[in-house]
């Protein structure tokens, strides 16, 4: 496995529209992988493929509390088939947009059918920080980063920020 370079905002690449994934082979899962472990060292909870410049869908997710097992999830093509009218707010983050928080409301629950690591179609009801963390996934691989739901000033703010913070630093 292997540790993956993650884009932060402004990349355009983070406005791309991914594209399905059209067969689970041994390519795919070895990027799944080393995304799992790119996501495990950054730290974060969830990691799609574009934010380490794969155009795919895909998406890796582990929402386990500290302390608890890992556990690791896999979505490939995912679709989220219904949504709950009740909602949930969560403070959310990205590993694309460093060190900036923002609450974002969303559906409280969402049924997501999508390919898992096996290739195997799978439907899920997923709630709580699940559900936001998929959403906030999905959201990736159609383009739209959880800032775009804030205010243009707020937005263009935090990008300044972010670019500010990436050139100041040196990456060894
Ligand atoms: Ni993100």
């Amino acid at each position: 496995m292997a540790q993956l370079d993650i884009i932060n905002v402004p990349d355009p690449l983070l406005k791309t529209k991914s594209t399905p994934v059209d067969k689970v082979d041994a390519d795919v899962r070895r990027l799944l992988d080393d995304m799992l472990e790119t996501m495990y060292a950054a730290p974060g909870i969830g990691l799609a493929a574009i934010q380490v410049a794969v155009a795919k869908r895909m998406i890796v997710m582990d929402t386990a509390a500290e302390g608890e097992d890992k556990r690791p999830q896999f979505f490939i093509n995912p679709e989220v088939v219904w949504e709950s009218d009740e909602v949930n707010t969560y403070s959310e983050g990205c590993l694309s947009v460093p060190e900036h928080y923002a609450d974002v409301e969303r559906p409280a629950s969402v049924r997501v059918k999508y390919l898992d690591y096996d290739g195997n179609m799978q439907e899920d009801l997923m709630e709580g920080l699940n559900a936001t963390c998929i959403q906030h996934e999905i959201d990736h691989l159609n383009g739209v980063v959880f800032i775009d739901y804030l205010s243009r000033l707020k937005r263009n703010m935090i990008i300044k920020k972010v670019q500010k913070a990436t050139k100041d630093s040196v990456v060894l």
